[in-house]
């Protein structure tokens, strides 16, 4: 199988609010992120060593939604910055050999776009078609039981007065569904992705991409025995494939492997792997199931092995323990576990996605009461990043946006650099081996026996072995991932590394997981 930078790569997620501010609003911005690539990589292990970033909504909005209620696509917010200044971070990336995709949010707008406003100004106007408007049902009320995904938001249906119908909303009313039935909505969206292709990104993360079709006639979704009511009706429907498809013309019809990952809302794996059709649509879609899974061994190997088995031969798995919408893994999982945790996600076949601030093991952040801002709970999971032991953690002079973790002057980035034991020092060791070893980026997944509570498998390409095995427990285990000698590559216990091993049987410490190589 011939391999492409988006499957042997390393992606940081970047939040962009959150990253790094650059004027004393309190709000990161575009300056702040190209001030900050030289942590992602500079080219040496010194820094993380990451080969893509992706980039949460920087367009302009009125962040009633932090960015994903877009108001224009192709514009960056006063906030942020301007679009030269996104040109010059991608310039900057790219000469550090890090590629750029952008969040496209193609499932609904901000009800401050002009063309919602176009549309519900009259019944009659060009654009109302753009957006889904129905009457209300007979005797009043929404015009069916639809309900946003955002709990607190209720129904997905909103009475525009003026106008005397209901618009759809999946998430917050002020972001009405476009109506992707629409030609017209299609097509403006490929223009849409041809504005930033042209500004030389290399791809595409894709908001909500199992959303978008929704059932024509609106019937309501039925009830199901001891399934509530699952969104049959307006999620996952057989049509959203073929505006997949269509994406994937419009990437390839750009040189140099243009990519996107489908945020995939759908759990079942078996529906989630047609989203990688033949070859033909968006090149990955997000595995959530790490997100979801207690600290289990059989768990995750479980989920590996299913998706393994699942994916058609041409798909290419990934993996994420993060992101701006779930609880951080060292918080899930705990801190103690977060350096396996990392060996496991950077050493599967598939790629990788780190979210902004793992690679110091940031935690969620209790936001009081008087400071919360998102609907849904999010703000935990979007604090800003902890760069050094200054005012702010070197994030802003100003006033952060969100608050800062309390213990942000003793996690940051500064404190671990030069730290060998440190996470950070962990995951720039494993991104740095993963540099080296073509096992690792691109080699086959097997599976290996090992006692309960422990995690292993070896990765394979071109006459190069690797095993790796994660005790999730607490006790010592002994393993066996082969037979002769071996040695460590890396282990989460830094003053192994190096060591020789009986690859016929040694222990592993609680908590630890390594990757041995045969000598
Ligand atoms: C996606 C985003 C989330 C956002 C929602 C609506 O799930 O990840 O942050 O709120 O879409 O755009
Ligand atoms: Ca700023």
């Amino acid at each position: 199988m011939r391999s492409v930078w988006w499957q042997e790569g390393v992606f940081y997620q970047i939040y962009p609010r959150s990253f790094q501010d650059s004027n004393g609003d309190g709000i990161g911005d575009l300056e702040g992120i190209i001030a900050r690539l030289d942590h992602l990589n500079d080219g040496t292990a010194r820094s993380l060593g990451v080969d893509a970033i992706w980039l949460s909504p920087f367009y302009r909005s009125p962040m009633a939604d932090f960015g994903y209620d877009v108001a224009d696509y192709t514009d960056v917010d006063p906030i942020f910055g301007t679009v030269s200044d996104f040109d010059r971070l991608v310039v900057e990336a790219h000469r550090r050999n890090i590629r750029v995709i952008v969040d496209l949010v193609p499932g609904h707008t901000s009800n401050q776009h002009p063309w919602f406003l176009a549309s519900r100004s009259s019944r009659k106007d060009p654009k109302r078609d753009w957006y889904i408007w129905a009457d209300p049902r007979p005797g009043g009320g929404p015009p069916n039981n639809w309900r946003s995904i955002f709990r607190r938001a209720g129904a997905a249906w909103t009475l525009d007065a003026h106008t005397g119908q209901y618009y759809l909303h999946h998430f917050l009313p002020e972001q009405p569904d476009l109506n992707w039935w629409n030609d017209q909505v299609r097509g403006a969206i490929d223009d849409v992705m041809r504005f930033w292709l042209d500004r030389a990104v290399d791809g595409f993360r894709v908001d909500v991409a199992s959303g978008l079709i929704r059932d024509q006639q609106l019937r309501n979704n039925p009830r199901l025995r001891f399934r509530g009511w699952p969104r049959l009706r307006n999620w996952d429907l057989d049509e959203v494939h073929e505006i997949h498809r269509r994406w994937r013309k419009v990437l390839d019809s750009y040189p140099g492997e243009r990519m996107a990952v489908g945020e995939i809302g759908v759990r079942d794996l078996r529906r989630l792997v047609r989203y990688y059709g033949a070859d033909d649509e968006l090149q990955l879609s997000f595995n959530f199931h790490f997100l979801e899974q207690p600290w289990k061994a059989d768990r995750f190997q479980r989920v590996v092995e299913r998706w393994e088995a699942l994916l058609p031969s041409a798909a290419w798995p990934d993996y994420t323990l993060s992101n701006h919408d779930r609880s951080r893994a060292t918080t899930r999982y705990g801190e103690e576990r977060a350096g396996a945790a990392a060996v496991m996600l950077l050493t599967l076949r598939g790629t990788p996605f780190v979210y902004y601030g793992e690679e110091i093991g940031m935690v969620d952040v209790p936001i009081p009461r008087d400071r919360i801002l998102d609907i849904d709970g999010r703000d935990p999971e979007r604090t800003p990043m902890q760069w050094d032991g200054s005012v702010n953690a070197g994030f802003t002079t100003g006033a952060p946006w969100l608050p800062l973790a309390a213990d942000a002057t003793k996690r940051n980035v500064a404190a671990q650099r030069d730290d060998p034991a440190s996470l950070f020092s962990l995951y720039r060791r494993l991104i740095w081996l993963r540099k080296e070893s073509a096992a690792l980026r691109r080699g086959s997944y097997r599976t290996l026996p090992a006692p309960s509570g422990v995690f292993a498998y070896a990765r394979e390409a071109e006459g190069e072995r690797v095993f790796v095995a994660l005790n999730f427990g607490k006790a010592r285990r002994r393993v066996s991932p082969g037979s002769g000698e071996g040695r460590v590559l890396v282990s989460t216990d830094h003053a192994r590394d190096g060591d020789g091993v009986d690859l016929g049987g040694f222990a592993l410490a609680a908590d630890e997981g390594v990757v041995v190589a045969p000598r």
